[in-house]
């Protein structure tokens, strides 16, 4: 996700910005820019497109642009390609001059559009593809009818939807900086006549740590060591610091110990992000990708081709839109789809699912696809990357950057896509009335919640994985849905523990692999698909008597299962073809923690890379 920075006291903001943005690079960027007032006033902008360093050495470290107060941003792309113009900061403006608000962002407006449309009427010009120019834009509306930035941040936090950590200069308040935050995360620090303007800690954690937390709905005004707060009536708000005690490294993990149990502690809000892109006045949306009905109602077969954990979530996306959508899907692994002379038709959709957008086979896959005259929608998370630059339709995961190897957050943000996906395809096609539609709309827009309520069960799920940390095999199994929960399950547990470990349909296990079933083998079975309960359940007891230690991840109200599994976590009730969304977060869990006891690098596991831009 984008980082924001702000300084204000007697020394050179510049290279102060200049740090303190170097500090938030780990969350993942590809544009950069910092705003500047100097003592004569004068606001200077300067963006860049690409790493820090190309910003850096535009300012010539920051002993170009003179001044002692001024915000800086690294932007992580949701809306509009990484570019230049659309890099932060942001005027309200066309140029400089007749720019009284100069602002940064982080985090996504929701109802942009409509914000945008007032705006155009109301004869602003947009130079820009970004959710935030519009956000700056209608601060500047509001600030030329109240002239006062509180009273124009206010009247602006009653009409933006989404999430926003925003700060800004006004030309005509030359020794302030002033905030407003909901949902994205903004901190303050003071030290002597200096005060300091971070998304996070590490930003500012050289400089002081002595820090406000700004809280949801807040208005801030930084000026040169003390800042005053505002609630969005402006009525003064008193707020003591907090005295930060983290190391550096901790801080980048916002407190957590590793990157990827942060990034499990994310999944309901990439969740709640991504459906909330998706989801619009009661229905979905799939507009931004540029697929049309008609486009939709064309289809005739889809293929899902993607790798690792992608192709997981590809095989999990089968179910659901062969259920929902009566659609047939076919779900390829990249690598052999690239191989493999595919047979498509012209009603063919090749749907390629990709975190990074950068993995050399699936993009290969693209191409082979395109070649063929097939209409191809890329899912990926990383806007401007190679598959969504060369996919006929795009449709994004907003799950902000993620830095540890093994995907969470994506992974969850990827299926609440496809469920999207099959839901709306099934409503276009007729084979959906409004009532069903919308109760599927209103279980998608529940799991969030759901997920969140799972990750209060970690404790328990840290236990059981100290008791397996030095089991050598472990087996998932499932049947449908649980099949596929199962697969990235098992790539979780021996991606991060180097534990070996295999998915299997449940019914495939007496086909062979049973054999290796032994005493105290570890075997992790998945109840989520009720029809399919007391299936799987006997294939378990199978193993049971063969001498395996059984796990199960089962829904609600199954507490029969207690009478055969020696560990259990039971997922909230949820329409069972969501059910991979909640399920798999235990799982994630249970693996993290069984790394951790091994004492492994969790968040860069051996031989493993975060892209794989090479075959
Ligand atoms: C996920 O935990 C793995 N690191 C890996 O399987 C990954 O899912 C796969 O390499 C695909 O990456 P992509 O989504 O960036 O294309």
């Amino acid at each position: 996700m984008c980082g924001i920075v702000g300084y204000n006291g007697n020394g050179h903001a510049s290279p102060i910005l200049l740090e303190c943005l170097s500090k938030l690079e780990y969350r993942g960027y590809d544009s950069a820019g910092i705003a500047v007032r100097d003592n004569d006033g004068n606001i200077s902008v300067v963006k860049a497109k690409g790493r820090l360093k190309v910003l850096s050495e535009k300012v010539d470290g920051g002993r170009a642009l003179p001044g002692n107060i001024g915000i800086g941003h690294t932007r992580w792309a949701t809306h509009g390609e990484p570019s230049e113009a659309n890099a932060h900061p942001h005027i309200s403006g066309n140029n400089m001059e007749d720019s009284p608000v100069v602002g940064v962002h982080n985090g996504i407006i929701e109802n942009y559009q409509e914000l945008k449309e007032m705006l155009t009427k109301a004869g602003y010009v947009f130079y820009s593809q970004t959710d935030t120019e519009i956000a700056i834009k209608l601060v500047d509306y509001y600030y030329r009818e109240f002239p006062d930035p509180k009273q124009a941040l206010s009247q602006t936090m009653m009409r933006l939807r989404g999430s926003y950590a925003l700060a800004f200069l006004f030309k005509d308040y030359p020794d302030m900086i002033w905030a407003a935050r909901k949902d994205s995360p903004m901190i303050i620090g003071v030290k002597g006549d200096e005060s300091f303007l971070a998304s996070d800690v590490p930003a500012i954690l050289k400089y002081t740590r002595d820090i406000y937390y700004v809280g949801n709905m807040e208005i801030a005004c930084l000026g040169k060591g003390s800042v005053s707060f505002y609630d969005i009536d402006c009525n003064p708000l008193q707020k003591e610091t907090v005295k930060i005690t983290w190391d550096a490294d901790a801080a980048e993990k916002g407190g957590y110990e590793h990157f990827m149990i942060k990034e499990i502690h994310e999944e309901p809000r990439a969740i709640s992000d991504t459906l909330n892109s998706l989801i619009k006045g009661g229905g979905i949306d799939l507009s931004a990708s540029g697929l049309s009905d008609d486009d939709i109602r064309a289809v005739t077969d889809i293929r899902i081709v993607a790798c690792g954990s992608a192709w997981h979530v590809g095989m999990q996306a089968k179910y659901v839109i062969e259920d929902i959508a009566r659609i047939p899907v076919g779900v390829e692994l990249a690598s052999e789809f690239r191989y493999s002379r595919p047979i498509m038709g012209p009603g063919t959709l090749v749907i390629i699912i990709s975190q990074s957008g950068e993995t050399a086979d699936s993009l290969a896959a693209l191409r082979e696809a395109k070649s063929q005259g097939v209409k191809t929608l890329a899912i990926v998370n990383v806007l401007g990357s190679s598959i969504a630059r060369e996919a006929d339709f795009n449709l994004y995961t907003l799950a902000g950057p993620e830095i540890a190897v093994a995907t969470t957050k994506a992974y969850s943000a990827q299926l609440v896509t496809c469920y999207s996906i099959a839901v709306h395809f099934a409503f276009v096609r007729g084979l959906l009335e409004k009532e069903q539609y919308s109760a599927f709309i209103s279980d998608l827009l529940a799991i969030p919640a759901k997920a969140e309520s799972l990750l209060e069960d970690k404790e328990r799920i840290q236990w059981f994985a100290a008791k397996y940390a030095n089991a050598h095999d472990a087996f998932f199994i499932g049947r449908g849905i649980d099949y596929s929960i199962a697969l990235e399950g098992s790539l979780k547990m021996k991606e991060v523990s180097y534990i070996h470990s295999e998915a299997y349909a449940a019914g495939e296990l007496k086909h062979g692999t049973i054999s290796l079933i032994e005493d105290k083998t570890l075997l992790v079975g998945i109840l989520t698909q009720n029809r399919l309960f007391e299936k799987t359940v006997s294939n378990m007891v199978e193993c049971k008597s063969r001498g395996a230690y059984l796990m199960a991840i089962a829904g609600a109200g199954h507490y029969q299962i207690e009478d055969t599994a020696d560990f259990t976590v039971y997922i909230p009730r949820v329409d069972e073809h969501f059910a991979g969304s909640l399920a798999i977060i235990p799982l994630q869990l249970f693996a993290y923690y069984t790394s951790v006891a091994r004492g492994l690098d969790v968040d860069k596991p051996r031989n493993l890379a975060k892209s794989v831009t090479v075959e």
